[in-house]
C-alpha cells in the first residue's frame, strides 16, 4: 500500500511544493467514512425531471449538431449531447441498471459510505400527487438494502439541482419553481414522504447540494434549468430565500420523524467551496474583488444557516429567515479547485473569474481547465472549522481526467487526502472523505466527456465498467484509513 501511495504523494508537475511528502502515516480517526458520490440525474434515468426536459429540448433543437469544445459550452447547451446513443442520454451512467454491481464494487474497494440523491421527480413525477410513486420508493429501498448488506452507510441528498418538470409550470401569478407561492408546500410533501419512508434506513442527510451553483447556473447565467439570466445574485433573492426555507423544512422534518422513531440522524447541506485569488496580487481592485467573490460565493449561504439571516454581499438584502439559525449538524464541503479574479476599473462590479493566472505558470489544469490546488482544500477546511465550529463532512472532491494513464487523478487524490488529513490534524473535526465519483457520469452542461470516475464507463458498450488505477489506489487509502508509510 504505502509504496504506491507514497510515490504518488510527491508533488506533481506545477504543484506548490509547500507541503512535503508524508514521512509519517497520515491516518484518520476510527470510524472515518470513505465513500464515493453520484447523483440521480447524472447517473440514472429520471424521466419526469426539469433537467430531462431541458436535455430533450437541447436534443430536439439540434443545437448539439454544432459540436463544442469541452470546457467551453455556451449557456443553454450541453456539450455534444447528441453524440451519444439514446440509452446513454436516458440512463446516463446506467446506475439504475447496475447499482448492485456498483455498490458491490465500492464495497470491494473497502469503502464504507456511498452518497446518492433521492429524486423528487421520481417520487412525484406528476403534478398534484399527494403520495409518492410506490415503485420509486421500492427502488430506493433496494439501493439502501444493497448498501446495508455491504456495510455501506448511505449519505443522501434531497436536492441535487433537480426537481420535477411540473414544478416549473407557472402558478396563478405566473411564478415558477422556487418562486411559486406553494413551492414550500410542494417541497414539504416530498420531504415528508422521504422522511417517512427512509428513516431509519438512512442516517446522514444532505438537504441541498451546492445551492450557490444552482443559483448561479440556473438563475444568474442560465446554463442550467430553469435557464434564467438575471445577471447577479440580487436577482435570485426569492429563490435564495426559498432554498434556505426548504433547508429548514427538511432539517426539521427529518429530525422530527427521526425522534419519533428513536433513530438518530445527522442533517446538513453541502457547499461548493472555491479558492478565489486576485489575478494580479498587486492590484487593489483584483484583491478587493477576490474578497467580495469569496464572501458571496463561499460564505453568505453558510453564514445564513449558522446565524439565521440571509445577507447577500454587495446588496442591501438582509432578511431574517424563520427558524433557520443553527439548522445543521455538520457542514458539508465540496472542494475542487481555485479561481483568479480580475477587475476592470471601467466595470468594477463585473469581475472576471477565470482558471489561469500569469503568476502560476506551471499550474496543472484538469480536462475542464480547473487548476489542481490541494493546498486550497486545507485552507477551506480550516476556515470552515473555525467559522462554524461544527463537524465537517467532505461530500465531494475529485477531478476530470480522461487520460488512459490516470496519473493526474491519482496525484490529485493523494494530494487532497493529504491536505484533508493535515486539516484534521490541525483541529478540524472531519468525518468523511467522499470522492466524486465512483463511475464516469453526466457532467451537466459539460455532457459525458468530463470523466470523474474512479471506474471508467464505456458508453458505447452497454455501460461497461473498467476500474482505473485510481480505484485501487483509493481502496488502499480506505483500507489503511489514510496514507500509510
Ligand atoms: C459538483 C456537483 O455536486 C456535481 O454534480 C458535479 O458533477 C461535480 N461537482 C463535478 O463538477
Amino acid at each position: 500500500v504505502g509504496g504506491a501511495v507514497l510515490s504518488l504523494a510527491l508533488p506533481g508537475r506545477g504543484e506548490p511544493r509547500s507541503t512535503p511528502a508524508p514521512v509519517q502515516a497520515m491516518i484518520f480517526p476510527k470510524g472515518f467514512l470513505w465513500g464515493v458520490a453520484i447523483a440521480g440525474q447524472q447517473a440514472e434515468s429520471v424521466p419526469a425531471s426539469d433537467w430531462t426536459k431541458f436535455e430533450t429540448e437541447v436534443f430536439r433543437d439540434h443545437r448539439f449538431a454544432q459540436g463544442n469544445q469541452i470546457g467551453a459550452t455556451p449557456p443553454g447547451d450541453i456539450h455534444d449531447f447528441g453524440r451519444w446513443p439514446e440509452q446513454v442520454r436516458t440512463h446516463k451512467a446506467g446506475f439504475d441498471l447496475h447499482y448492485d454491481a456498483d455498490i458491490d464494487a465500492a464495497a470491494r474497494l473497502g469503502l464504507n459510505a456511498f452518497r446518492v440523491s433521492i429524486e423528487w421527480a421520481r417520487l412525484f413525477p406528476r403534478a398534484g400527487m399527494t403520495e409518492p410513486d410506490p415503485e420509486a420508493i421500492a427502488y430506493y429501498h433496494r439501493i439502501f438494502a444493497a448498501m446495508k448488506s455491504h456495510g455501506i452507510e448511505p449519505v443522501v441528498t434531497l436536492f441535487h439541482y433537480v426537481s420535477p418538470a411540473w414544478f416549473f409550470e407557472a402558478d396563478a401569478k405566473g411564478k415558477r419553481g422556487w418562486e411559486r407561492a406553494d413551492a414550500l408546500d410542494l417541497w414539504k410533501t416530498y420531504v415528508d414522504a422521504v422522511a417517512q419512508n427512509f428513516i431509519p434506513e438512512v442516517r446522514i442527510w444532505c438537504t441541498l447540494n451546492e445551492p450557490m451553483v444552482y443559483l448561479y447556473d440556473g438563475y444568474v447565467i442560465g446554463s442550467y434549468p430553469p435557464g434564467e439570466k438575471r445577471g447577479d445574485f440580487a436577482g435570485t433573492r426569492d429563490v435564495y430565500a426559498a432554498l434556505l426555507r426548504a433547508h429548514v423544512e427538511a432539517y426539521r422534518t427529518l429530525h422530527r420523524v427521526a425522534s419519533t422513531l428513536g433513530a438518530p440522524v445527522s442533517v446538513g447541506l453541502t457547499q461548493n467551496l472555491e479558492v478565489f485569488e486576485p489575478y494580479n496580487r498587486f492590484s487593489p481592485l483584483d484583491r478587493g474583488l477576490a474578497w467580495v467573490v469569496d464572501k458571496a460565493w463561499n460564505w453568505d449561504f453558510l453564514d445564513a444557516v449558522a446565524n439565521g439571516h440571509m445577507r447577500i454581499t454587495t446588496t442591501d438584502i438582509d432578511l431574517p429567515i424563520e427558524d433557520l439559525a443553527g439548522t445543521e449538524d455538520y457542514v458539508g464541503v465540496n472542494y475542487y479547485s481555485r479561481n483568479y479574479v480580475r477587475g476592470d476599473w471601467r466595470h468594477p462590479f463585473a469581475p472576471d473569474v477565470g482558471n489561469v493566472a500569469p503568476d502560476q505558470p506551471g499550474e496543472e489544469h484538469n480536462d475542464l481547465g480547473w487548476p489542481s490546488y490541494p493546498r486550497g482544500f486545507y485552507e477551506m477546511l480550516t476556515k470552515v472549522g473555525k467559522r462554524y465550529s461544527k463537524p465537517v463532512m467532505i461530500l465531494e472532491n475529485g477531478t476530470a481526467d480522461r487520460a488512459d494513464d490516470d496519473q493526474a487523478r491519482q496525484r490529485y487524490l493523494v494530494a487532497h487526502v493529504r491536505e484533508a488529513w493535515l486539516a484534521q490534524r490541525d483541529g478540524v473535526d472531519i468525518r468523511s472523505y467522499i470522492h466524486w465519483s465512483l463511475v464516469d457520469n453526466f457532467e451537466w452542461d459539460e455532457g459525458f466527456d468530463a470523466r470523474f470516475g474512479l471506474i471508467a464507463v464505456d458508453y458505447d458498450h452497454d455501460f461497461r465498467r473498467t476500474p482505473r488505477p485510481s480505484a485501487a489506489l483509493y481502496g488502499d487509502i480506505a483500507h489503511a484509513n489514510g496514507l500509510s508509510t
